[in-house]
């Protein structure tokens, strides 16, 4: 793990790589250690939260949440994860696009070091439609920044729960074959869930399956195939769908499309429904990081393979986890 800050510099404590430090990409993620390290912090902060259980590992901290881009459960749980934390000053904002001096003109860096100085927070949550955001904030902050999603480029929390949530669901299991479907140029979740696979599960067989125009990026498919990752790309879903042990949905990214035209094109390409699901395997799961739209049918939620309310409720868990072992409270 890199991007080390001096105002909390990593001591004793060898386990937590993290302690300090910003969380800007699921590349910082190196080894399975640190996976293990953190999934077994949020196997215990889901023990709390089920007890409803008042934690108070954060109660000398000051958390900013800044989000410049919608957002409901990456929102929510990471505010609900630092008050379950007992964390004391919590300022977070939505629409930081409408509501901050970003509407005046005002640039990332003074928006962060303004963060900093009127706050006194100890770590900055950041969501921002530009893919550097996160690496220029954690280049102006002091305070370590940890990356809610940026840009079409990463999303590295949501790739821990994610992963959490395919080992807590199959077990850890080698040689999974993931089916990852949708808008895979400009979703992120993919890109960070992909390469962290690539690195704490490389025997996982990836299927990218997309419309033409949404496949994913060249560098990406042939940066996962470096790693030993197999990789294969599709267009039809059929094809692939009763081999899998994982179905990975997302969403048509529309606010990137150029016009609703070109959108309309591609909306509705792939609709899960109970009837297509009865030609996949018995104990698969289907997954997606929501909010959807129209590609799951809401008639496959009481479907024991619908696993993508379960992952929701492990961002919680995971993110309770990761701001604690970054303020070195865990
Ligand atoms: C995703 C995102 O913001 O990238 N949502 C999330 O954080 N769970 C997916 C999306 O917007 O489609």
């Amino acid at each position: 793990m890199a991007f080390n800050k001096g105002r909390k510099s990593s001591k004793g404590h060898l386990a937590n790589s993290f302690r300090g430090k910003d969380f800007i990409s699921i590349e910082q993620i190196t080894s399975q250690e640190e996976i293990n390290f953190l999934f077994s912090l949020a196997d215990k902060m889901r023990g709390a939260v089920v007890e409803k259980r008042q934690l108070n590992l954060l109660d000398d901290s000051t958390v900013a949440i800044l989000f410049y881009q919608p957002s409901t459960r990456t929102f929510t749980s990471f505010k609900a994860a630092a008050m379950w934390l007992g964390g004391q000053r919590i300022i977070a904002i939505p629409g930081m696009e409408a509501y901050s001096s970003a509407i005046k003109g005002e640039s990332l860096p003074d928006t962060i070091r303004t963060i900093e100085e009127t706050t006194r927070a100890d770590i900055i949550v950041l969501r921002h439609p530009d893919d550097q955001s996160s690496e220029i904030a954690a280049r102006y902050a002091e305070i370590p920044v940890v990356n809610a999603g940026s840009g079409k480029k990463e999303h590295p929390t949501q790739a821990l729960l994610d992963l959490y949530t395919i080992q807590r669901e199959l077990g850890g299991r080698d040689g999974l074959k993931i089916v990852m479907l949708g808008d895979l140029k400009n979703g992120r979740t993919i890109k960070s869930l992909a390469k962290l696979l690539a690195v704490v599960a490389p025997s996982t067989e990836i299927t990218f399956v997309s419309s033409p125009g949404l496949a994913a990026p060249p560098e990406l498919v042939s940066d996962l195939r470096k790693k030993g990752v197999v990789v294969q790309e599709r267009e039809n879903l059929e094809e692939v769908l009763s081999q899998a042990d994982v179905l990975y949905v997302t969403r048509i990214q529309k606010e990137w499309f150029a016009s609703q035209e070109e959108y309309l094109k591609v909306k509705g390409s792939y609709v899960i429904s109970p009837e297509l699901m009865q030609a996949a395997k018995k104990g698969m799961i289907v997954m997606h990081p929501f909010p959807r739209v129209d590609e799951i049918d809401p008639r496959f939620d009481k479907d024991p393979r619908a696993a993508y309310f379960r992952q929701m409720a492990n961002g919680l868990y995971i993110r309770m986890a990761l701001l604690a072992v970054i303020l070195g409270r865990n």
